[in-house]
């Protein structure tokens, strides 16, 4: 590379990220690979922290966020957000266009047709080619300043491209989740037991308003344009302004049609109408737009909406199927759960078999009888929900559904707990899907994240008797495991490994793998932070447990319920002589970052700054995870001095970066700290 000086390489380097940026997230036509993009973004990381004087806060290099936002301003909006009228007619689409032709006296017009993004609203505004501010909707007058969040969505331009922009405008446009993101999160929630987003747009605006931007930057949010507003607009009409945003580096969707007469709108509708489904992100129906800015104004605005648009609801998917069963599933806190198995039938473009009752209350108002024929629907949700029930199709003499007596798993008679909905298995130690069930969670990702021990493997192991509790576990020996079905010497090495790791896992996940009912991980922070030793935990009592911050006596009888059982002590006490971590000491949740979340690592050879050990444990602690051998889905391979040559040559050939202990030092933010001789 020709000298360049560090100001005009840190320059270059934001200009060529920031295309690449554009390149990938707006027009998803990446030009580099994302390893080349990630040393082009260390590069500029280094040189912008030995050259403070070139702070930028529009930097590629702010994008990934930070744990430091307080709360949200909130901002006066300076055009009021408005919100649409809307329609699931196309009768009543045709009557507005019918009323858009007489207000504007015969004059030739055009209408917009563009999808209607079902995220959250947003308000950006530039100044100079540059972002200055991001507000959400709020409550039309006022919103919270979100800048920071906003800035960690890589298609949103920091910086405009191109030029014709207006000194200021603002652009409005939905942040949405792309359903794959959706899909992805959701499942990690499922898998965490926390609970789940009802819809992409839940999802979008509640990540919207999280405090820390670093954790908004890891949810894959996007955003799409669809309204320009300024005193000096390139255009007079919206179709052209918004094309010349999309060549300024805004996300146009290319949907947007310029649509000339009725015939025209009605036909977008029907278009529209079913191939909504094949787009990647959610959208609840379409809005038409009067394109000329000068007949918008002519038309106006009444108290809620503009006269000049109108939003064409899709009707919510429904579906009608033949309920089969009933199946009564049990939990790992013993909740036993209804659930509706269906004829399958096609709904939203996936095949629903089966969905939830939730609880007897619900069979009972939607008065479900056996074999009946049930109305499914999806709308925005992407969870199934059964909403109603076509009596006409009930044979005579059909029976209501029963909520089992007795737990449908081990027989034990059901009780429901006063003022809750759910029935309860309360046999807790000789029922088998809570034993396998507490097992699974106990080795998930967020607890004690085993590897080599999934959901299947749980099963399993408890299948074979060899785990009967989770202090079991670390009983397990390499002969026992070679015997089960699928493992071989390879896998029963990762599972031992997996468990000899998760010695170092903190003491508040180890609270939290524990299936104590109502400790969820926050709760076991909090837990762990008031009572910094597992003994000083075992015999609280419940009035100093509820003294704790946001621990209200339901939790606190909970806990000491969980710890007054010997079976649980015993359990407790195997796991401590196991050695796991038992008191918050240095490895308290509050030295823990997300800087490694989601990467795994491959530890191979000796090391100078630290042992081997302490290193599994700096991979844990910043979210990141120990796995034995590499393959194509390790991240990095983590080599000392003498590292094995196969390893070497592994990682040489799956193209899998090999980092030494100065860059995993500076990975996660230790390389200050090191003393060196
Ligand atoms: S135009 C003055 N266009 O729908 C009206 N809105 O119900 C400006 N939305 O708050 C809005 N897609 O969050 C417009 N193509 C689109 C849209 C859209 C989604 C949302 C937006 C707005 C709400 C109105």
């Amino acid at each position: 590379m020709p000298f360049t000086d560090p100001q005009n390489r840190i320059l270059q380097l934001r200009d060529e990220l920031n295309l690449h940026n554009y390149n990938y997230y707006v027009l998803n036509a990446p030009e580099i690979s994302d390893i080349e993009f990630d040393r082009l973004l260390h590069e500029l990381e280094d040189l912008e922290k030995e050259h403070p004087e070139m702070e930028d806060p529009l930097s590629p290099t702010r994008r990934v966020g930070s744990d430091l936002t307080e709360g949200f301003e909130q901002v006066a909006h300076i055009h009021p957000m408005l919100s649409l009228a809307n329609t699931y007619s196309i009768e009543e689409v045709d009557d507005w266009f019918a009323r858009v032709r007489t207000a504007i006296e015969g004059e030739k017009f055009n209408i917009v047709g563009e999808m209607k993004f079902d995220g959250t609203s947003i308000s950006l505004i530039y100044e100079n080619g540059k972002l200055v501010r991001a507000v959400t909707r709020g409550d039309g007058e006022k919103g919270d300043d979100v800048t920071e969040n906003i800035k960690t969505i890589k298609s949103i331009p920091l910086r405009l491209q191109g030029s014709g922009w207006p000194e200021t405008f603002e652009i409005r446009g939905e942040v949405l989740m792309p359903w794959q993101e959706f899909e992805r999160l959701n499942s990690e929630r499922a898998f965490n037991e926390e609970p789940l987003f009802a819809n992409p747009r839940n999802a979008a605006s509640g990540t919207l308003k999280m405090l820390s931007s670093r954790e908004v930057a890891r949810r894959g949010l996007d955003a799409y344009f669809y309204y320009l507003l300024g005193a000096e607009l390139p255009y007079d009409n919206h179709f052209d302004n918004m094309m010349a945003a999309k060549k300024w580096g805004f996300k146009v969707s290319d949907i947007m049609t310029c649509l000339e007469s009725i015939e025209d709108v009605d036909s977008f509708i029907k278009y529209w109408d079913s191939a909504r489904r094949e787009l990647p992100v959610a959208t609840d129906g379409l809005v038409l737009k009067v394109n000329s800015l000068r007949q918008q104004l002519n038309l106006g605005f009444t108290s809620k909406s503009p006269r000049w648009a109108i939003a064409y609801k899709f009707p919510a998917e429904r579906a009608l199927t033949r309920l089969k069963f009933v199946s009564f599933e049990v939990g790992r806190m013993g909740i036993v759960t209804p659930v509706a198995n269906l004829e399958p039938v096609l709904l939203s473009g996936t095949i629903v078999k089966r969905a939830s009752l939730h609880n007897e209350d619900i069979i009972n108002t939607l008065d479900i009888h056996e074999h009946d024929m049930l109305y499914v629907e999806k709308g925005g949700e992407i969870i199934p929900k059964i909403t109603g029930v076509d009596e006409t199709k009930r044979d005579t003499d059909a029976q209501l559904i029963k909520f089992v007596s007795h737990c449908p798993a081990c027989g034990t008679p059901l009780i429901r707990v006063e003022g809750e909905a759910s029935w309860q298995c309360p046999n807790k130690f000789g029922c088998p899907p809570q034993i396998a069930g507490r097992v699974e969670h106990f080795v998930g990702r967020k607890m004690m994240n085993i590897d080599g021990i999934g959901e299947e493997t749980s099963q399993q192991l408890f299948d074979s008797g060899l785990v009967k509790n989770i202090a079991d576990l670390y009983d397990l020996t390499r002969e026992q495991l070679l015997k089960l079905e699928g493992f071989g010497p390879r896998s029963a090495e990762r599972v031992l490994e997996g468990l000899e790791t998760s010695r170092l896992a903190p003491y508040d996940r180890v609270i939290y793998s524990l299936s104590i009912p109502f400790v969820g991980d926050t709760v076991a922070k909090k837990v762990a932070k008031a009572f910094p030793d597992i003994d000083m935990l075992m015999s609280a009592k419940s009035e100093e447990l509820s003294a704790v911050k946001d621990i209200g006596p339901r939790i606190a009888e909970s806990i000491v319920e969980y710890f007054s059982n010997p079976i649980n002590i015993e359990i407790v006490n195997r796991l401590k002589a196991a050695g796991l971590q038992m008191s918050a000491s240095e490895n308290s949740s509050e030295n823990h970052t997300d800087r490694l979340e989601g990467k795994s690592f491959v530890i191979s050879g000796t090391f100078s700054h630290h042992s081997r050990d302490e290193y599994k444990e700096l991979i844990e602690r910043n979210g990141g995870k120990n796995v034995s051998s590499i393959s194509k889905k390790t991240d990095y391979v983590f080599a000392g001095k003498n590292m094995g040559p196969s390893k070497l040559e592994k990682a040489t050939s799956l193209g899998i970066p090999i980092i030494d202990e100065l860059q995993f030092l500076a990975m996660i933010g230790e390389e200050d700290n090191i003393v060196t001789d």
